[in-house]
């Protein structure tokens, strides 16, 4: 299926008011008292569907990539969508059609994105930790670029493709120790960490993948961390890579490209994110300019995050002591965010409610303490039991990291455009996880 196609969607009653969100093209907004998605009701979703499920507005999803890619527009440049953000095929199919290429993980993403229509030429394959099948697989297909994470992965590369007579192409992922100043589960940038190869290795490793005739060495790869919300650290970052650029030249090793990573972060209070992506979008395009390199980025978040939302019912409702608890149908097996990295989604009544919120503890209904949510007032007295809500800003990192503990099986997946909406995903069954056992 082409991304472009829309076929295949349900019909739905239309509204459109006001956004909960002061975004430039808002995920999800009120209309009638009713939160929707462009001109699609969430409980008509939820009706036909179910809950816990995914909601995705692809219009944001479009919208987000071309505001990055057209900030970047003064530079050459590709967008390869890291696609362990969310790698559900209609999305990666939608981003293939806007132009997107392809940052893969693993030898999954990457089927994913053959399937999706990816030529490997379009796919920069990343992780710190590839098998020796992915490797073979990335060096058959002849990839944009393997990005090799250490001398050990680098001699295994050299050495498949001179057993293969290839050449394969490969970026040296730099560690440039800067903090990324955001959680410590996802920076990656730091010394002792153990992403690419420390700095002070880097240059002799370049050279010596330069001179093997198995190897052609592409490109320099960085990505210091995920959800970055200041410019200071992309700025530090960038002063590594041209000192590192310069040092190579000046030994003769040039290169074709210049790979920054991902980790530009969002503001998951609904703030605009756009200020942020224009100032991120100049700090890059400077660096690579100024090195005369055309320039990847691999940005996942910053493209599908606010555009989706888990969509739940509310299925218990209790006090402890005097305060509110509210029991949700899902919890940290749809989103792991809050309990891996105590983040904070904001959760909003699919139906505006006519009393005021109270304080309440929001809670999944998963057998685990940190199966919490957090503390709110933003659900109205009157959320009660088979209320439904939605956890904002969850399409990224909410169905890619989910899971099946305690045999939930994994939520469907909606995409709605417009006043159309289709099951990009259907609900798993316990017997789909069941056939798989003997
Ligand atoms: N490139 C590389 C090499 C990466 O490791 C990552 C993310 C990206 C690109 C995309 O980063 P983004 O633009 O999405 O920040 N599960 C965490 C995020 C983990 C990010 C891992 N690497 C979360 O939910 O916050």
């Amino acid at each position: 299926m082409d991304g472009r196609r829309r076929g295949g969607y349900n019909g739905s009653r239309s509204c459109a008011t006001p956004s909960i969100l002061p975004r430039a093209v808002p995920a999800f907004h009120y209309d009638d008292d009713t939160l929707c998605a462009g001109r699609v009701r969430l409980a008509d979703i939820a009706r036909d569907v179910g809950t816990p499920c995914y909601v995705y507005n692809a219009e944001v999803i479009r919208d987000r990539y071309r505001t990055l890619d057209a900030a970047l527009g003064g530079c050459p440049h590709a967008l390869h969508y890291a696609f362990k953000a969310n790698s559900a095929l209609a999305i990666v199919r939608l981003l293939r059609a806007e132009g997107a290429h392809a940052d893969v993980n693993s030898g999954g993403e990457l089927d994913v994105a053959l399937a999706a229509g990816y030529a490997p030429r379009q796919i920069v394959f990343t992780g710190v930790g590839k098998s020796r099948d992915e490797l073979e697989r990335g060096v058959e297909l002849d990839l944009h670029a393997i990005n090799v994470e250490s001398r050990g992965e680098l001699e295994r590369v050299a050495a498949i493709a001179a057993r293969r007579g290839r050449r394969a192409r490969v970026a040296l992922r730099v560690n440039p120790d800067v903090d990324a100043a955001t959680h410590r589960h996802i920076t990656t940038g730091t010394r002792g960490s153990k992403f690419g190869v420390p700095r002070d290795e880097a240059v002799e490793l370049a050279r010596w993948a330069s001179r093997q005739d198995a190897l052609a060495l592409v490109g320099l790869h960085f990505h210091i961390g995920s959800q970055i919300v200041r410019t200071e650290p992309f700025d530090e970052a960038a002063a590594i890579v041209g000192s590192l650029v310069a040092e190579l030249a000046s030994h003769g090793v040039g290169l074709e490209h210049l790979d920054l990573g991902g980790g530009l972060g969002i503001s998951y209070e609904g703030g605009q994110d756009e200020p942020a992506i224009a100032r991120y979008a100049a700090v890059q395009a400077a660096i690579a300019r100024r090195l005369k390199l055309p320039l990847l980025l691999e940005p996942g978040r910053v493209i599908v995050g606010p555009a989706g939302a888990l969509l739940a019912r509310v299925v218990d409702t209790k006090l402890r002591g005097d305060r509110r608890v509210i029991v949700l149908d899902a919890g940290m097996t749809e989103l792991v965010r809050p309990a891996l990295y105590g983040a904070r989604h904001r959760i909003v009544p699919v139906m505006q409610g006519a009393l005021p919120g109270r304080t309440a503890d929001v809670v999944g209904p998963v057998c685990e303490s940190s199966d919490a949510f957090g503390t709110y007032t933003s659900l109205p007295d009157d959320c009660d039991v088979d209320a439904l809500v939605a956890v904002l800003d969850a399409g990224a990192y909410g169905a890619s990291m989910a899971s099946t503990f305690i045999r939930r099986p994994l939520a469907p997946e909606v995409l709605v455009d417009g006043d159309r909406w289709s099951i990009i995903r259907r609900r798993q069954r316990v017997d789909d996880l069941v056939d798989l056992e003997t």
